[in-house]
């Protein structure tokens, strides 16, 4: 990236090629999406301006975005601080998990739980991180009362910003606290959770992309259900009669948190598929009659 005139076009096709020789597979999309953070634009706007060229400045912040993209495997929306979550823009900082589309299969299930937009629920998501489901079912049911908890008090500051920049903080109450311990004594109408879930004895296969997010939003445990085995033992006593639990797991993990969410007393336990196919959440309910 030296002296010649460097064009819109001739920076993407540089950095796709070498992200793709540092086994980046989604090499194209990141050259986009970073250049055009770098150029304070769009990726839309970049095809627009594929003839123009980029002045040493600008290509001189982009190059210290390729560099940390490339070398440090620094994730993307890390970089530009920023991931799109049910269509709404969430700010991401190294306190919180990026939010994952996969995670949008518990928002369509509770849509589809609650389907009467003016439902006034009481909603918990436990372990809210960036604060991407509690945000998403504020703006899609407004007459729900939602509660939002983590143990991270740095990433419910990030959470409370998102908030604030969608116009929903007076939806939301963010608790900080273990589990279910501020919320003791509580029963909601639905409680959602995309937990940690990751195994420890996956650590070293992993992508190295998820050394830069929060150890504490990733692992749980030797199998990774830890926290959803407590989760399993404790919530049918924050759950109203025959209210929802939906529940995020790791694919391969239904069969072994099914049991344990039958054992506490929930009924109609059900396995969610995501849009890839995979399993990827549990649905159960609470018994007696809503
Ligand atoms: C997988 S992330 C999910 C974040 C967000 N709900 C999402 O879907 O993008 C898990 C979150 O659980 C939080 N967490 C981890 N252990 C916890 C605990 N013992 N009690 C409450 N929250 C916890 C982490 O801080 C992290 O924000």
């Amino acid at each position: 990236m030296s002296q010649k005139t460097w064009t819109v076009l001739d920076l993407i096709r540089w950095t796709t090629d070498h992200f793709a020789s540092k086994g980046i597979e989604t090499a194209r999309l990141d050259a986009e999406c970073l250049l055009a953070h770098a150029l304070e634009t769009d990726r839309l706007r970049l095809y627009i301006d594929y003839e123009k060229p980029v002045l040493e400045g600008e290509r001189a912040a982009f190059r210290e975005l390729v560099k940390r993209r490339g070398d440090e495997r620094v994730p993307v929306a890390q970089l530009t601080g920023r991931r799109e979550f049910w269509s709404l823009t969430f700010e991401v900082t190294p306190d919180v998990l990026i939010p994952r589309p996969e995670t949008e299969t518990l928002i369509e299930a509770a849509l589809q739980l609650f389907p009467d937009v003016e439902a006034p629920i009481r909603v918990l998501d436990l372990c809210t991180g960036s604060g991407a489901i509690a945000l998403a079912l504020a703006k899609e049911r407004p007459k729900a009362r939602i509660t939002a908890t983590d143990v991270s008090a740095a990433a419910l500051e990030v959470a409370k910003r998102n908030a604030e920049r969608l116009g929903l903080s007076e939806r939301v109450a963010w608790l900080e606290g273990d589990a279910f311990e501020p919320v003791v004594g509580e029963r909601f109408d639905l409680i959602v959770s995309n937990p940690p879930y990751v195994a420890e004895s996956e650590r070293a296969s992993l992508a190295p992309e998820l050394a830069h997010e929060p150890e504490g939003a990733l692992f749980a445990g030797a199998d990774g259900t830890d926290f959803l085995r407590r989760i399993a033992a404790d919530v049918a006593s924050h759950l109203e009669a025959g209210a929802p639990l939906l529940l995020e797991i790791g694919s391969g993990q239904e069969d072994r948190v099914a049991p344990w969410l039958e054992a506490a007393g929930l009924e109609e336990v059900a396995v969610l598929r995501d849009l890839a196919g995979r399993p990827r959440a549990l649905r159960a309910r609470a018994r007696g009659l809503r």
